[in-house]
C-alpha cells in the first residue's frame, strides 16, 4: 500500500484552509507543497508564509519539493516553517553532499529529486545518506502534465539499487500520477504517490484518495 501525498499546487488556494481539512479528514498521508523559484523551473509557485499557515492546519507529515536554486539559503527557514521532509534537486546542487547534510543536521528528512532526464547512476554516492528519492515523472513547474512513460524503467532501477544495497528510503513519483497509471508504478516498486490534478480536480476527492490508497 503506498502512501498518497497530494500535491496543494491544486488546491484552491482562496479556500486553502478548507482543502487542509479535506485531506485532514481524507487518507492522505503526507501534504505535497511545492516551492518554485521562477529561476530552477519556469514558474513561480509558493513559498514560506503559505507552508507556515499549512503547517498549522495539519499534523500530516509536510513534504516540501524545493524546486529552487541555492536552497541552502533556505533550509533553516524551511525548518522553521514546519516542513518534515526537505528534497532538494540533484540539478540545482553542485554540492548535493553537503545540501544533504545540512538538511539532516537541521533535524528533517532529506529528499533527492530528479528531473525526468538524469540518471539514477549519479545517487550511487549519496543514497546512502537521503530517506527519498524524489523522481519526476513530468518536467518540474506545472501540475497537470502527462505522466512520462520511460519514469517506470527507472522506479526499476532505482528499486534494485535500494534493494541491492539493503537501504530503506521512499521512491516518490511526481507528476502526472492517475487512477490509471498508479497500479503500474506501485508494481515497479515506488511507495509514494504525489496526485495533485488527480485529486483535486477530482469530483470526490475523499474518495479518490481512497481509491489511490487502495491500490
Ligand atoms: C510539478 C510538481 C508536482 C505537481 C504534480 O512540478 O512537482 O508536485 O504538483 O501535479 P500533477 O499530479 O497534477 O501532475
Ligand atoms: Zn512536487
Amino acid at each position: 500500500m503506498a502512501l498518497i501525498a497530494p500535491s496543494l499546487l491544486s488546491a484552491n488556494f482562496l479556500k486553502l484552509e478548507d482543502d487542509c481539512n479535506m485531506l485532514n479528514a481524507s487518507q492522505a498521508d503526507w501534504f505535497h507543497l511545492d516551492v518554485m523559484d521562477g529561476r530552477f523551473v519556469p514558474n513561480i509557485s509558493f513559498g514560506l508564509p503559505i507552508i507556515e499557515q499549512v503547517r498549522k492546519a495539519t499534523t500530516k507529515v509536510c513534504d516540501v519539493h524545493l524546486m529552487i536554486l541555492e536552497p541552502e539559503k533556505y533550509a533553516e527557514a524551511f525548518k522553521n516553517a514546519g516542513a518534515d521532509i526537505l528534497t532538494v534537486h540533484l540539478e540545482a546542487c553542485p554540492h548535493l553532499h553537503r545540501n544533504i547534510q545540512q538538511i539532516k543536521s537541521l533535524g528533517m528528512k532529506a529528499g533527492v529529486a530528479l528531473n525526468p532526464h538524469t540518471s539514477i547512476s549519479l545517487l550511487s554516492e549519496v543514497i546512502q545518506d537521503i530517506d527519498l528519492v524524489c523522481l519526476m515523472s513530468v518536467n518540474p513547474g506545472f501540475g497537470g502534465q502527462k505522466f512520462i512513460p520511460q519514469t517506470i524503467d527507472k522506479i526499476k532501477q532505482l528499486r534494485s539499487l535500494i534493494d541491492s544495497k539493503n537501504l530503506n528510503l521512499h521512491i516518490e513519483i511526481d507528476g502526472g500520477v492517475t487512477l490509471e497509471n498508479a497500479p503500474e508504478i506501485i508494481a515497479a516498486g515506488a511507495d509514494v504517490l504525489v496526485a495533485g490534478n488527480t485529486v483535486f480536480k477530482s469530483a470526490n476527492p475523499i474518495s479518490t484518495i481512497a481509491q489511490l490508497k487502495s491500490l
